[in-house]
Parts: C-alpha cells; sequence; structure tokens
C-alpha cells in the first residue's frame, strides 16, 4: 500500500498565499486581519458576539469568569468524560471542580446523563461536539435553564455546522471555537487562535475587556514553521522534525508555542479568513471521506466507525476496535505497512465518578488518515491493513 499519512489541515493556495501576504509586508503578529476576522465571525454568528485569543480553552476560562461572578457560591463544572485535557485543566485552573459524565457511543454526553449529574454546586455544563459530531444541544439547553445552570457550547472542533437551524456554537450562555491542528478551520498548531461566542448582551463588556486586555500576540513564527515542517510537510520530512527541535531547545530557541493567552495573530487571523472562504468545500470532503470509510467498512464487521451518519461532517475518523484488541500493536503493524494512525484522547474520570463507556472506548479508539481528496481506493487499502494488523494484535 503506498504510505497514508495522517493530515492535519486541509491548505490550498489560499492559505499559503496569506502567509506569503504576511511574510512579504513584514505583518504577523500586528495588522488589519484580526479586525476582519471578527467581523466576518460576527456577521456569520449573530446575534453571538464575537471576541478572538489564541487559544480555545481561553473562551473556557473568560466564560468561567464571568459566571463565577455571578454565582460565587456554585463550584463544580459538567464535563463529559472524553475531553481535550485542556479543557479539564483550564476548569481546575480556574477553582472550580470538575464533575465527569460518561460519554455515549458518539463520545458526547447524553441529556440524560447530564440531568443526573446536575446539582445545587453546578455553575455550568460545557457540551463539546467531539470530532464535530453534534451533541443533543437542545435537549441538553433546556435543562440548564430549567436547572439555572450555564451551558457552554464547546464548538472547538466544528465551524458552520447547525442544529435545529442553529449554529453549533450559538446554543446556551457562550461557546467557543478552535483553531489549532485538526479542527474544521485550522491556522497552525497550538495556540494559533480561538474564538469565544457570548450570547448574553449584557456580558459582552466584560467579555470584550478580557480580550482587549490580553497582550499582543509574538513568537508566531517558531510555531508556523513548527506546524509547516511536522504537520503539513511531514510526509517528506518524516522525523526530522524532532531532532532539529530538539537541537533548538539546546540553543534555548524551541519552536513550541508558549500557553500564555495573548491576541490572535495578524498572521493567523489571515489564515483563518482562508479557510473560513472555502468553509463549504473544507466540509463536504470531510464529509465525502467519512462517507467513503462507512462504505469500505461494510466489508469489515470487526472495525466500528460508531460516529458516522450519513451526511454528518467529522473533523476525524475515529474507529473503534474490538474489545480486547492490543491498540498499541494494531498502531505498530499499521505503521509497518505505511498506514500512520493516531490515538484519541485518555478518558478523564474526577474522583467519586464513574465513566465506564469513556474509558472502555478511549483505549479502543484509532484515527486514521482523512486527508483531502482520498480515494474510495486508498480508504480500502487502509481498512484491508487494518484488518491485517487485527488478525495479528488480538488478545482474545
Ligand atoms: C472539545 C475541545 N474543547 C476545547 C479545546 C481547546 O482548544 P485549544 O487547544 O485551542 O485551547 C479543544 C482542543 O482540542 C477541544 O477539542
Amino acid at each position: 500500500m503506498k504510505r497514508q499519512p495522517i493530515a492535519f489541515a486541509d491548505w490550498s493556495g489560499r492559505e499559503y498565499t496569506a502567509i506569503a501576504r504576511c511574510l512579504l509586508s513584514g505583518r504577523v503578529h500586528q495588522g488589519p486581519h484580526p479586525a476582519l476576522l471578527r467581523e466576518r465571525l460576527a456577521q456569520m454568528y449573530a446575534p453571538s458576539a464575537v471576541h478572538l485569543t489564541n487559544y480555545g480553552h481561553h473562551a473556557i476560562d473568560i466564560a468561567l469568569g464571568i459566571f463565577k461572578r455571578q454565582r460565587p457560591e456554585r463550584v463544580e463544572v459538567i464535563v463529559p468524560a472524553y475531553i481535550c485535557p485542556s479543557v479539564i485543566q483550564t476548569v481546575e485552573a480556574c477553582g472550580l471542580r470538575v464533575r465527569s459524565v460518561d460519554v455515549q457511543d458518539d463520545l458526547n454526553m447524553s441529556p440524560a446523563d447530564v440531568k443526573a449529574a446536575l446539582g445545587a454546586d453546578t455553575l455550568a455544563v460545557i457540551a463539546p461536539h467531539m470530532y464535530g459530531c453534534p451533541s443533543r444541544m437542545g435537549e441538553i439547553e433546556a435543562l440548564c435553564d430549567l436547572a439555572n445552570v450555564f451551558l457552554i457550547d464547546d464548538a472547538a472542533q466544528v465551524v458552520g455546522v447547525r442544529q435545529d437551524g442553529r449554529l453549533l456554537g450559538t446554543f446556551g450562555d457562550a461557546g467557543l471555537i478552535s483553531f489549532a491542528q485538526s479542527k474544521t478551520i485550522v491556522t497552525g498548531i497550538r495556540g494559533s487562535g480561538g474564538v469565544l461566542l457570548v450570547n448574553r448582551p449584557t456580558w459582552a463588556e466584560q467579555a470584550n475587556q478580557a480580550c482587549a486586555a490580553l497582550p499582543p500576540a509574538s513568537g508566531r513564527l517558531g510555531p508556523l514553521a513548527d506546524f509547516l515542517w511536522n504537520h503539513v510537510g511531514h510526509v517528506h520530512t518524516g522525523h526530522s522534525g524532532y531532532y532539529l527541535g530538539r537541537a533548538l531547545a539546546v540553543l534555548g530557541r524551541s519552536p513550541v508555542a508558549h500557553q500564555r493567552a495573548t491576541q490572535i495573530s495578524h498572521l493567523e487571523a489571515g489564515l483563518a479568513l482562508a479557510q473560513l472562504s472555502r468553509l463549504d468545500a473544507l466540509l463536504l470532503e470531510k464529509v465525502r471521506i467519512a462517507q467513503a470509510y462507512h462504505q469500505a467498512l461494510q466489508a469489515y464487521p470487526l472495525l466500528r466507525f460508531p460516529q458516522f451518519a450519513p451526511g454528518r461532517f467529522l473533523a476525524r475518523v475515529m474507529l473503534l476496535l474490538p474489545e480486547g484488541t492490543d491498540l498499541e500493536g494494531v498502531r505498530r503493524e499499521a505503521r509497518s505497512r505505511g498506514l500512520e494512525t493516531r490515538t484519541g484522547y485518555a478518558a478523564h474520570v474526577a474522583p467519586g465518578a464513574e465513566a465506564p463507556k469513556a474509558q472502555a472506548m478511549a483505549k479502543r479508539l484509532l484515527g486514521v488518515p482523512c486527508r483531502p481528496g482520498m480515494s474510495q481506493s486508498d480508504v480500502e487499502g487502509i481498512c484491508a491493513v487494518l484488518d491485517v494488523a487485527l488478525t495479528t494484535n488480538s488478545r482474545s
């Protein structure tokens, strides 16, 4: 089989032109793009107010800060047990307690489980759409309204998808988007962009002040080079980026993105605008690839694609391997046959909670390539390799 690498972004000539323009004009950090991006997103997400930052989790931080000031006596935040670790870290860094709720096959919380977890201490619910698969937001929003609990519609991974006629990200009190790798809109590696959406006009000023007070973006050329070398050009550059990174670290010039909150850069806002101008095509391509996997998997009943639904956008294709599979063994075997894979998140179960489904699924989920332009025969070849890797690595 020809090499099948993972893709972290779907970039065309428009994105590279946007980078070239910024570099040639000498404007990387400051420039007009953030204001233009804000305007574009405000049109798209109206009536939600739009605020820009450099990370999606900083949007959560700002929203939780506002909620805490409203209801200081409440200290718990409901979060799914299968989630990006930065969400957990942000809740804890705000001095709040995480309450984990198990997920269903689609890797999202069910409204019934959210309802069961609501209590007198609940300040907020954070409801993500895992890998772009939509949570049942209308029902979760109604539950939160009834319980007088704040809701964050975490659309970090999905842009431009509607549920019940409303864009994901606009349910509840606040929402967010991230532009980091493997999302719908990708502007680079970590820290390349985040959006806070605020649905209560009375909070707009607080959110505005929090974002306006952020320091300007800085040091973004290193992360861009890192992204281009290791995540876009990795098909050609192989592991060289790892050794280069170590050499740079020794010289005190590590390209690793910092975690601190800043404004979004002119460069990355320009990339977001280029990606938004292709949004329909980006979404359709991922729908096509998910459909191609669904079709190819008909021949391999051991491999499940639990998040699939006809016509559904998925930012990543995550397959569920059978119980008793040695996940790392499958990955090794696949790699030896030219197939790159990745794992999902580890389940996070807060003390005192149980999340058997998230824990079981996290150990068996395998991310497979969903690169733009993949053909049906690429996808069939990938499924065939996985089938062989599974037979040689089944523990039971
Ligand atoms: C569901 C979800 N929420 C929030 C975040 C945080 O986004 P960022 O990495 O931009 O802080 C992520 C990142 O992967 C995510 O997947």
